[in-house]
């Protein structure tokens, strides 16, 4: 077995990680916090701290980069959360987007028909308590608001149930202004509100989360080639971030799974704690959304094929996935409890992507109390600093110090010791492997850059 083979296999064996532990890393590492803490949270609701929001915004970024900075016949737009009411009509939320609930009649517990086991509903029995079960009632998830100052005189609307709705009403508008023909695609990265009954397990289901959707305009010849090629590239997009390659698979929708909106449908899922779970849908929308749009505004959104002139509603691709979801796997495919050969605590270690990982370098002097030290420290830091987000850190001893970055996820530490103050060399210290080389001080940012950014 070559190294790299013995390495999968290490990476493949450890076991799926509690989503507590997660959860307790987020908060004492400022990832994430409840929302409204203080007033005791709202459930489904969350915040992201100092770390988190570094996260985050590297996911997303990586995410643009890819699916819109490097592919030609892609663009971005970023739409509002509050739209025209009857789009949601048009889109057919306001009809047909509900969860099926059940409430116990003992313990009062409430539940989602869809995830109640097959058994239980055959014979109308809590899962938790065994109690009977009322009649299914239709819940709508859209979260309602009103826009108006004149009270009686505001208009109901909605927060978005679902961010990609903004790509189609600005789908003409893109056309016309972008000179983008047929066939081509419209990005988007923004918050989705739903009224989820069940909220829960963090970042997974929340009520407020973000999604990042393509929204890929086919003539209907093509639509099969271009659903391939969606299908297969977001399933390698996710491959290429993930350590635990066997925990993702591409599952396609059995008819009675499938969204209103959609004619097929697969999801790319990842196994953890809870499960196989989406993380992304791959949605074939046909014309759906453009011929609802058209009938409901009135206005015509098909599309005159320049050279034949022949004029069709373009179908739609949609490939739809979650930040936030992202957020909680790459946590969950990262985290590692490592144990220690000297007998010492197991060592926590965040294997993320150094292009993701929110500091991409933590400078270290040996000892806080030698001027000389902290002097080369801090110009490094500040050198570095402008390139990457860095991190100084000169509280308790090395190791501890090496650890706390370990932990957040930091790919490389840099110590300055005694012998830079001689030579002008320092210490570069690797996460995964905890190996370390010694590289002159003006070769260091070169080496880092090279090996934490993408390249553009
Ligand atoms: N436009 C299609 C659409 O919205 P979806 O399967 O309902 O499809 C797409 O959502 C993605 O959004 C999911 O794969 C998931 O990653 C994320 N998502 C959906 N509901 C979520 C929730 N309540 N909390 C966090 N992420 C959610």
């Amino acid at each position: 077995m070559t190294q790299t083979e013995q390495a999968e296999v290490a990476v493949q064996d450890t076991p799926l990680i509690p989503i507590e532990k997660i959860v307790s890393l987020c908060k004492r590492r400022g990832f994430v916090y409840p929302n409204s803490e203080i007033y005791g949270g709202v459930s489904g609701i969350y915040d992201f701290g100092p770390l988190g929001v570094e996260l985050r915004n590297n996911i997303r970024r990586f995410w643009w980069w890819s699916m819109v900075q490097t592919n030609d016949n892609v663009v971005g737009i970023e739409g509002s959360i509050i739209t025209h009411p009857r789009v949601w009509e048009a889109s057919g939320h306001v009809e047909n987007f509900v969860d099926v609930l059940v409430d116990c009649k003992k313990c009062k517990r409430r539940f989602r028909l869809d995830h109640l086991p097959p058994e239980n509903v055959q014979q109308n029995k809590c899962p938790e308590c065994g109690g009977e079960l009322t009649e299914p009632r239709r819940f709508n998830l859209m979260m309602e608001t009103y826009i108006g100052v004149v009270e009686g005189d505001k208009m109901k609307t909605y927060l978005r149930g679902e961010a990609c709705q903004n790509i189609y009403l600005d789908y003409d508008n893109v056309l016309k202004s972008s000179r983008m023909q047929i066939p081509f695609g419209i990005c988007q990265i923004g918050k989705a509100f739903r009224n989820e009954v069940t909220p829960g397990n963090f970042l997974f289901r929340q009520r407020e989360f973000e999604q990042w959707d393509l929204q890929f305009f086919v003539h209907p010849s093509e639509m099969t080639k271009w659903f391939e090629h969606w299908k297969e590239f977001r399933f390698e997009w996710y491959k290429s971030l993930v350590n635990h390659k066997d925990r993702l698979r591409l599952r396609p929708h059995a008819s009675d799974e499938l969204a209103h909106y959609a004619k097929q449908a697969f999801d790319v899922e990842y196994r953890t704690i809870l499960g196989w779970q989406e993380w992304e849908g791959i949605h074939w929308r046909q014309d759906w959304d453009l011929s609802r749009h058209s009938q409901y505004s009135g206005q015509d959104l098909s599309y005159t094929d320049p050279e034949t002139k022949e004029r069709y509603i373009p179908w739609i691709v949609e490939t739809s996935g979650g930040v936030d979801r992202t957020f909680l796997n790459l946590l969950l495919d990262a985290y590692e409890e490592e144990p220690d050969p000297s007998g010492k605590e197991p060592r926590t270690v965040l294997r993320l992507h150094p292009w993701l990982a929110p500091i991409k370098v933590a400078v270290l002097p040996l000892q806080k109390n030698k001027p000389e030290l902290v002097e080369a420290a801090k110009g490094l830091y500040k050198q570095l600093q402008r390139s990457m987000v860095a991190q100084y850190d000169d509280i308790s001893n090395i190791g501890r110090r090496y650890r706390r970055q370990d932990e957040i996820g930091t790919p490389f530490c840099v110590t300055i010791d005694f012998q830079t103050l001689d030579d002008q060399t320092v210490t570069i210290r690797e996460r995964d492997g905890m190996t370390q080389i010694r590289l002159p001080l003006a070769e260091v940012k070169r080496y880092l850059l090279e090996r934490v950014t993408w390249n553009y």
